[in-house]
């Protein structure tokens, strides 16, 4: 854009600011489940971006505020697991870092999952799930729930009143555990293979505009009625003219850098670079657009607040 004929503006900038979440001024916070206390095997590290996701810690004035999804950072140590448990709504797990095992439980057998780094799993609504460590370093992944505002969480088996080996394989009594098997015809393995998307396996898609995507959530991917999840791969010096949607849009760096910016009506501009693990969320109606200035090729995670297909046409910039 022209810096003559689209000024800068001030107060868009600042609040185009307000809405980035920069990694290295968050805090993981080790207190962020109450219901982990006492129980070590069960720490884990909540980053909150976009609203307090599972946590109770509605009120950390630090997250942005949340519409249809929140989105944060959980690091699971190596060794540790969460409890099986269920919510009214659907929650999505991307790995970034590590290797981890999810298991879904119904009338005590449990289909256990392993993903690795890219691969997303869209939780079921009302269907148990916990998830484990298992490799050799420790988790890190991006969890959305499709709600702004998550009720608590139900406890299926919790260590609390479940005997440790029962917490610790999600309530499957040993023989009960099943692994992951896109082939069977078992009622919970094809649920699971419903909502689980392998980086590999989805197809990537060319924008004309000159940037991919694979499509997670979404027509394409897993169908379901919440908040759209894509992966976009914005290679260097490619651009977007601006667009805007009828909900709010969140992009979350995993590789490389990525130039975000806001219009104003009168055509002024305020941009902002994102670097890994940074975080821009765009509000409804607010013209946006991208472009990758920086070094290397970029990867980002993209979740938008609707379901259905992309109405956005990109024009390449
Ligand atoms: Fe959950």
């Amino acid at each position: 854009m022209n810096v003559i004929t689209n000024p800068t503006r001030p107060a868009l900038q600042d609040e185009l600011l307000r809405n980035v979440g920069r990694h290295v001024n968050k805090s993981f916070d080790w207190n962020a489940f109450p219901s982990n206390a006492g129980f070590p095997e069960l720490a884990r590290a909540q980053m909150r971006y976009i609203g307090a996701g599972g946590s109770p810690k509605v009120g950390d004035t630090s997250t942005l505020k949340p519409e249809h999804f929140t989105l944060s950072l959980i690091h699971k140590p190596v060794g540790n697991y969460a409890a099986c448990h269920s919510h009214e709504i659907e929650e999505s797990f991307l790995i970034i870092d590590g290797v981890l095992t999810v298991g879904w439980e119904r009338d005590g057998e449990v289909v256990e999952v392993r993903l690795g780094p890219k691969d997303m799993i869209l939780n079921a609504r009302d269907v148990g799930h916990g998830f484990r460590n298992d490799g050799v370093e420790p988790v890190l992944m991006s969890i959305s729930v499709d709600v702004g505002k998550p009720l608590p969480p139900v406890y299926l088996y919790h260590p609390k009143n479940t005997a440790p080996e029962l917490a610790r394989s999600f309530g499957a009594e040993p023989g009960r555990t099943l692994h992951f098997d896109r082939n069977s015809d078992h009622p919970l393995q094809q649920q699971m293979s419903r909502n689980v998307i392998r980086f590999t396996e989805q197809p990537t898609i060319w924008e004309s505009a000159g940037f991919a995507r694979k499509v997670y959530v979404g027509e394409g991917g897993i169908q379901n009625d919440t908040a759209r999840k894509e992966m976009l791969g914005v290679p260097r010096g490619v651009g977007v003219k601006p667009y805007v949607r009828d909900v709010e849009d969140a992009f979350f760096v995993l590789e490389g850098s990525l130039t975000v910016g806001w219009v104003d009506e009168a055509g002024r501009t305020a941009e902002a670079e994102l670097g890994p693990r940074d975080l821009l969320l765009t509000p409804a109606g607010r013209p946006h657009w991208f472009r990758n200035n920086g070094m290397t090729d970029a990867v980002v995670w993209s979740v938008i607040g609707e379901p259905g297909a992309e109405k956005v046409r990109f024009q390449a910039a």
